[in-house]
């Protein structure tokens, strides 16, 4: 017979850990919409201090392991949070989906195990309901680093990239020419939490969520939709655009080709926006067919400011994530 005062430790113990979380999952940064406003803008000011004062974050990650877990292929996502985790003193890891047991187990125990081994999980997937899953049975919070509906890291980033040109954000005009599809998302939502009206063009059958765009409107944003890039950007501070065909939209390309002829950011549609128009692109990008190659590399694009400043943004992020500031 086990004696009675192990079975009591066991119990105890078992009580203990049934609903205990190593780390704060509500913390979790799923999408744009989900912040507050006054954190969205906190979280724009503090990626430019990052960016001004790196050696200020050097400890904010001290000894604290971030797993990178992608679904998808990356440049800058996986490169820009590897870096800046490392920039903290922290110890990034790098887990290709497809080679790991995410391929095996059910997602739901594949994540809680990862989050008992690290401190925060940055995962790039193609469902936005896998992100879901993740923050409900992580016990660590997770990052979305792009989905089929938001890419909110990217979305992030550019609109501290705006506020480092312009020092203010409320008030300006930021034109998306083409695919409504992640990135355009949060750009809406960002527009939404900063008082940047959004003015979407994109080709039929190719519009953003109406529920995102609802939503936004709701909270009292200016989100313009039309089918007319020239309307989008007359009167635009900063033209933006995306691929045509994102990750897992492939067997569409064709299509979509066709679909998006005329949505081309070049210098004919730049004409029909003001001189001090910026010119963005998430990357990567495809030169001649979402934006020309003298648009993207024209004086007026600030594209890779943009990638630089995914690993500032980033780093101030996930230092707040984990309260290392
Ligand atoms: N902009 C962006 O997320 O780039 P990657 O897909 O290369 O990470
Ligand atoms: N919309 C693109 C963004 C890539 C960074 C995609 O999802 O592939």
């Amino acid at each position: 017979m086990t004696p009675d005062s192990r079975i009591a430790a066991a119990r105890q113990l078992l009580a203990q850990r049934r609903h205990a979380k190593r780390g704060k999952p509500e913390r979790s940064f799923l999408s744009i919409h989900e912040l507050a406003p006054e954190d969205f803008l906190h979280l724009l000011r503090g990626g430019l201090d990052a960016k001004a004062n790196p050696d200020r974050y050097r400890r904010a990650l001290a000894g604290r392991p971030v797993a990178l877990l992608f679904q998808k292929t990356s440049t800058r996502t996986r490169c820009s949070f590897e870096v800046g985790v490392g920039d903290m003193g922290g110890q990034p890891v790098y887990i290709d989906w497809r080679t790991s047991n995410f391929t095996l187990g059910e997602l739901s125990d594949e994540i809680r195990v990862l989050s008992r081994y690290f401190d925060l999980i940055m995962a790039r997937v193609y469902r936005h309901e896998d992100l879901l899953t993740m923050r409900e049975h992580s016990e660590v919070p997770v990052i979305n680093g792009l989905d089929d509906r938001y890419h909110p890291c990217q979305g992030l980033t550019d609109y501290m990239t705006v506020l480092e040109y312009f020092g203010e954000l409320a008030g300006l005009k930021l034109a998306y020419v083409g695919d409504g599809n992640n990135v355009c998302h949060s750009l809406i939502d960002g527009g939404a939490a900063s008082g940047v009206h959004v003015a979407v063009a994109h080709p039929a059958g190719y519009a953003p969520r109406e529920d995102v765009v609802e939503r936004a409107r709701a909270k009292g944003a200016q989100v313009t939709i039309t089918q007319d890039p020239r309307e989008a950007v007359a009167g635009a501070d900063v033209v933006y655009t995306d691929t045509w065909v994102s990750m897992g939209d492939e067997a569409q390309t064709e299509a979509r080709i066709k679909a998006f002829a005329g949505f081309q950011v070049n210098a004919e549609l730049l004409a029909a926006a003001p001189d001090h128009a910026l010119v963005m692109h998430c990357l990567p990008a495809h030169r001649g067919l979402e934006i020309s190659g003298e648009a993207l590399d024209s004086e007026s694009s600030v594209v890779f400011d943009q990638a630089e400043n995914r690993k500032h943004a980033q780093k101030y992020l996930m230092a707040w994530i984990l309260k290392g500031v």
